[in-house]
């Protein structure tokens, strides 16, 4: 992996500098799938309001504090509490992203969840990232298949599953239809003019390819994207439930977390049927768009399981203080989509490590303000 060009942080100093420069080096339609909610959007703008409305006391006068970030997590040793979410159709939005994204998590020891929908497979993600490796699951209705895939994440390295609840069905995404995502893709006069306008994306997609469901290939007509696409749309997820998740419990070895869950009985029902955490989340509202703040749920879920499992979170977050406000809350640790994303496409092959260097300078910059030395004692500073 190249050197981190240190000026990047004067550059690009937080999130939203990413944000701008990855729209305007992202196809329309490419953006469009990145930054879409569901519906009218409410939930998506209803998770970052809820982050501004967190207020945290600072208490100064600890002479010098050094903060360290690292944390340990169902077994596991990390450089920092947040990880990498998984995101489908990766490569649409940046070619190669999930190279990048699996390296900067190598680098930086923190984890990269590799999505079932992602347009990388196990087989080539899994040397990459080591063990830093998490795999998602949207569950697939044939038994068989579920086995292959679990294995064919196991015998690559991904050590931690993780299985989506909050996609019983496809969302409908309105905006993203209004930007002609079809899968397979169908091109339009816009798509033609944003190719010819977005050198970058088009020429790296060049080489790259065009983005495929590389992972669910292997189960249809790989050669047809229709057929790929009805498969993803028609076997995996649909029949998700607690006796499908007891099932994956007996047949996962390693670590199992449940994700998309935002009511607290539902979190108290993992815990029972054995998952090692769960992640609240809703989806970084893309699914329904009545569901509450993934942020205002927290507390109640933290205080339901009593400390049975880890409680996981993601859904708004943008910033290393939004992981701290997080944690004050009772997150155990934190994921991100969009805002990794964001970094890949603003800054390509750097996107990963500048995406981590930002977050981490943040974190420690608050760390000082507040006067906590550890992960510990932000979990502490409501009290
Ligand atoms: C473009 C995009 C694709 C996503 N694809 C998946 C996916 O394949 N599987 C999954 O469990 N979650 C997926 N998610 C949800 C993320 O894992 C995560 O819950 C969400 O992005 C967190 O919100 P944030 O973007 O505000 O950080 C996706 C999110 C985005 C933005």
């Amino acid at each position: 992996m190249q050197n981190y060009p240190s000026e990047y942080l004067e550059k690009y100093p937080a999130s939203i500098d990413l944000e701008k420069r990855a729209k305007s080096r992202m196809p329309h339609l490419s953006w469009e799938y990145l930054q879409c909610g569901t519906g009218d959007e409410h939930a998506l703008s209803r998770n970052r309001h809820a982050f501004k409305d967190i207020i945290l006391t600072p208490r100064p006068m600890q002479g010098a504090v050094v903060p360290d970030l690292s944390v340990e997590l169902l077994g596991q040793r990390y450089g920092a509490p947040f990880g990498i979410a998984p995101v489908g159709l990766t490569g649409l939005m940046w070619p190669r992203a999930e190279h990048i994204l699996a390296q900067a998590a190598a680098r930086y020891s923190i984890p990269y969840c590799l999505s079932t929908v992602a347009t990388e497979t196990p087989e080539t993600i899994g040397p990459l990232v080591g063990n830093m490796g998490w795999f998602q699951l949207y569950p697939p209705k044939e038994k068989a298949i579920r086995a292959d895939i679990l294995s064919r994440a196991k015998n690559n390295g991904f050590h931690t599953l993780v299985v989506t609840a909050d996609v019983p069905v496809p969302s409908r995404r309105e905006r993203t239809k209004r930007a002609g995502l079809r899968m397979p893709h169908r091109m339009t006069p816009r798509m033609i003019f944003d190719i010819f306008t977005h050198p970058s994306w088009t020429f790296a997609t060049l080489r790259n390819g065009s983005p495929r469901l590389k992972t669910i290939e292997k189960y249809t007509d790989a050669r047809s994207k229709a057929a790929v696409a009805e498969y993803v749309n028609s076997n995996l997820g649909g029949t998700f439930s607690w006796d499908y998740f007891k099932e994956l419990r007996d047949e996962w070895t390693g670590t199992l977390i449940l994700k998309g869950l935002t009511h607290p009985a539902d979190a108290e029902t993992a815990v029972e049927l054995g998952a090692d955490g769960i992640i609240v989340s809703n989806h970084g509202g893309r699914q329904f768009d009545a569901i509450p703040a993934a942020i205002s749920v927290l507390p109640e879920i933290v205080r339901s399981v009593k400390g049975k499992t880890h409680v996981l979170f993601d859904s708004g977050i943008r910033s290393g203080l939004d992981i701290i406000k997080a944690i004050s809350l009772g997150a155990d640790f934190v994921f991100l989509g969009r805002t990794f994303i964001y970094g890949v496409a603003a800054l390509g092959k750097q996107g990963g490590a500048h995406t981590c260097e930002m977050l981490i300078d943040e974190l420690k910059n608050c760390m000082i303000q507040l006067g906590c030395t550890g992960i510990d004692d932000l979990k502490k500073i409501r009290e």
